[in-house]
């Protein structure tokens, strides 16, 4: 037993892994050794989900048949489009798709996680259906009925495509297509970590998708990029700016979109997110919350740059999504849309060697108690 109890297991391993890399002091994220720079600019979602997923990039005849494998497992069961519709359509999307990632699971008996051939399918039908999920609801919370995937169009053009019923405009598609590589992997996140704690037990790849979901919709992860732009929202105006943020510091409160466990630099995604804002500025004018944006992050390092706090991947996301004219409560399911390629790699790499997940405690309450009677309580 370890000797001393770690919170949040802040620089604890917990696996070995060659699926991404990070240096926090650095700045730097490889994934499976490329720099996310590179694949920012050069690949697309469907290739650099595949080498994530099998550790190299697919020769053409390899991504064809992964892009084939993908288009033709979008649709989903009626079922669950029905599970969506009795469920409230006030709740927040990540909650819907948990459930519905679950209910996955109620249609494909992935339980024998020895079976690779089952466990393919389901990486295929996770990576394929969490957008048709996504993007259903937020059809049906309009009254509206869900757009069917289509299989001419890439995996971001067709999100886009479902969300909105119309043909996707080629620049939203490249900077929708760019958001997935970035948010694709993450190493040892906590809902990357959250999924592995249910792999270990040998659950079926629905549940493991469906407790890192769970993880993700937490503020202090995936759920920052929502609360980013309601913050930029409330704060207004650049002049409100410097006061608002030394309140924020005065008292303490976490300021959302800042700090990371392991980056003590700006995250490297950030200013890829910046620069995709700029060029959507260009086409459909500038955002006034990106103007706030950069006026909080030079505050914030004025005052915490020197604590290794700086903006992270959800500080920018979330004005590229709303530049988009996507709803503020669906960013963090295209988080998770994105991310269930990193969740899937990693719970491939666990199955060839895996261990369950039980670590200890230091207990600290008292022993060989007796039994206090009601009456004298
Ligand atoms: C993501 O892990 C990943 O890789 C996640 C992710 C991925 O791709 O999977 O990168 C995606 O989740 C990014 C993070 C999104 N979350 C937020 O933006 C929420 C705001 N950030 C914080 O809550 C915080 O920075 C965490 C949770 C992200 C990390 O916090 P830690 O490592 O637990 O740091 P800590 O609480 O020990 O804080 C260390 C110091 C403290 O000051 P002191 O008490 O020592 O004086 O830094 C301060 C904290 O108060 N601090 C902040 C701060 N984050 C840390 N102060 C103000 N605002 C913040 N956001």
């Amino acid at each position: 037993m370890a000797d001393a109890y770690v919170p949040g297991l802040e620089g604890v391993p917990v696996t070995e892994s060659k699926i991404s890399f990070i240096d926090g002091k650095k700045g730097i994220l490889e994934y499976r050794g490329v720099p996310i720079q590179v694949l920012a600019e050069k690949s697309t979602f469907e290739e650099t989900a595949y080498l994530l997923l099998w550790g190299k990039f697919p020769a053409r005849g390899e991504l064809e048949q992964f892009d084939q494998e993908l288009r033709s497992h979008r649709r989903v069961k009626y079922g669950i489009l029905d599970l969506i519709k009795c469920l409230p359509n006030t709740s927040h999307p990540m909650d819907i798709l948990q459930a519905c990632v679950a209910a996955l699971g109620t249609y494909y008996s992935a339980r024998d996680v020895a079976d690779k051939e089952e466990n393919h399918r389901s990486v295929i039908r996770l990576i394929a259906k969490l957008p048709t999920i996504v993007a259903a609801f937020e059809r049906i919370r309009r009254g509206d009925e869900p757009v069917r995937p289509r299989d001419d169009l890439s995996h971001s053009a067709n999100f886009l495509w479902m969300l909105t019923e119309r043909e996707p405009d080629p620049l939203a598609v490249r900077i929708m297509d760019v958001c997935l590589v970035l948010h694709a992997e993450h190493t040892m996140n906590a809902s990357t970590f959250g999924g592995l704690v249910t792999a270990s037990t040998l659950a079926n790849p629905y549940s493991v998708a469906s407790s890192a979901v769970g993880v993700l919709s937490g503020p202090l992860h995936g759920g920052a990029n929502e609360e980013v732009v309601i913050m930029l929202r409330e704060i207004g105006s650049v002049e409100k700016v410097r006061p608002y943020i030394e309140e924020l510091i005065r008292a303490k409160t976490r300021i959302m979109g800042v700090g990371h466990r392991v980056y003590k630099v700006k995250d490297p995604r950030a200013p890829i997110l910046q620069r995709l804002a700029e060029q959507l500025f260009s086409q459909k004018g500038e955002s006034p919350l990106y103007r706030i944006a950069s006026e909080v992050e030079r505050v914030v390092v004025e005052h915490l740059g020197a604590k290794g706090i700086y903006p992270n991947v959800d500080f920018y996301s979330g004005i590229v999504y709303d530049k988009l004219g996507i709803p503020l409560d669906q960013f963090t399911p295209i988080f998770a849309i994105s991310r269930v390629a990193g969740w899937m790699a990693h719970w491939l790499e666990q199955m060839e060697r895996n261990r369950l997940f039980r670590p200890e405690e230091i207990y600290t309450g008292e022993h060989d108690l007796p039994y206090i009677p009601l009456e004298r309580r």
